[in-house]
């Protein structure tokens, strides 16, 4: 159903791998609520193909673009903006990789070239799109910028290992660029720790699937579903959120606030 939310604004969305994907839920919400947006992924994921078929149901335009070169980001938000014609509205960050995780790599014996990459794609590509867009002046007044993180940056999780850190950086980021970016001229900066999601940055690491009945259990409301992260990142794009900023807002059915469940203790008596 639609009610017009994002009718005129234009975004960039990042992430959208495979009908699995965040991003892909985001993207097709997006454009159901008006929004005209432009799809980027890294050169490699292109590979695959899927994200031609998205671009087709929602009408958008792809542009290559890893997320750690600089050069392809300043690429990407001067061409979104010619594409679209305009300063940019929204941004979604749906990136995270690490090496380490894919090769299940102890966290006390992490490779630390690997570790560099997670850090560098998963937190400072966030830091990069908003230096550029800042430097160019691509963000229209009261852009909403929203990046996707997991509750792993705050709690210990073992097998999460250095996307741990890459996720602190990334919600680090999101309050100090925030700040800078809100003096500007009022864009907006927040992240939106998801639950658990079976996709394939999720499903990479080892034990998901254990895990992931483990979190609904212990979630008031159930694991939040890709889908409604979709709508959840929709009402931050929108005009209804203007005044929220610099925040990590959870999205993740009341997990991050429970102790124990009653049926977590039945799960071990
Ligand atoms: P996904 O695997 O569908 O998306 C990750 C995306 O990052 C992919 O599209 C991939 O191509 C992109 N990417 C990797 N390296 C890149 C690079 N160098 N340049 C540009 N893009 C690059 O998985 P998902 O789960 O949709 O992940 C999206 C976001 O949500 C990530 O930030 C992830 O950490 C976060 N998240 C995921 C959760 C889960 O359980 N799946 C839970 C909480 C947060």
């Amino acid at each position: 159903m639609s009610n017009n939310l994002l009718k005129g604004k234009r975004g960039i969305i990042t992430g959208a791998l495979d009908e699995n994907s965040i991003a892909w839920k985001i993207a097709l919400k997006a454009h159901e609520q008006g929004a005209k947006f432009v799809l980027t992924n890294a050169p490699v994921a292109m590979r695959l193909g899927a994200i031609k078929k998205l671009a087709e149901e929602t009408k958008s335009e792809i542009i290559p673009a890893d997320a750690s070169s600089i050069e392809d980001i300043t690429n990407l938000f001067a061409k979104s903006q010619e594409i679209l014609g305009g300063k940019i509205d929204f941004v979604l960050h749906s990136i995270g990789m690490s090496a380490n995780i894919r090769k299940n790599i102890h966290y006390t014996e992490l490779n630390y070239d690997f570790y560099m990459k997670s850090l560098d794609i998963s937190a400072l590509s966030l830091h990069k799109m908003l230096s550029v867009a800042y430097k160019t002046d691509a963000l229209a007044e009261h852009a909403s910028v929203v990046a996707l993180t997991y509750i792993g940056a705050q709690r210990v999780y073992p097998f999460y290992t250095d996307m741990s850190e890459a996720k602190a950086m990334l919600e680090s980021i999101v309050r100090n660029f925030g700040y800078h970016y809100g003096k500007k001229n009022k864009v907006r900066v927040n992240s939106v720790s998801q639950s658990p999601t079976k996709t394939s940055a999720g499903n990479g690491i080892k034990g998901f699937a254990e895990f992931f009945d483990l979190a609904d259990m212990q979630s008031a409301l159930g694991n939040a579903s890709a889908d409604s992260c979709a709508d959840y990142c929709i009402t931050l794009f929108s005009d209804y959120t203007k005044w929220v900023t610099m925040q990590n807002l959870f999205h993740d059915g009341g997990y991050s606030t429970t102790g124990v469940s009653t049926e977590m203790m039945e799960k071990i008596s």
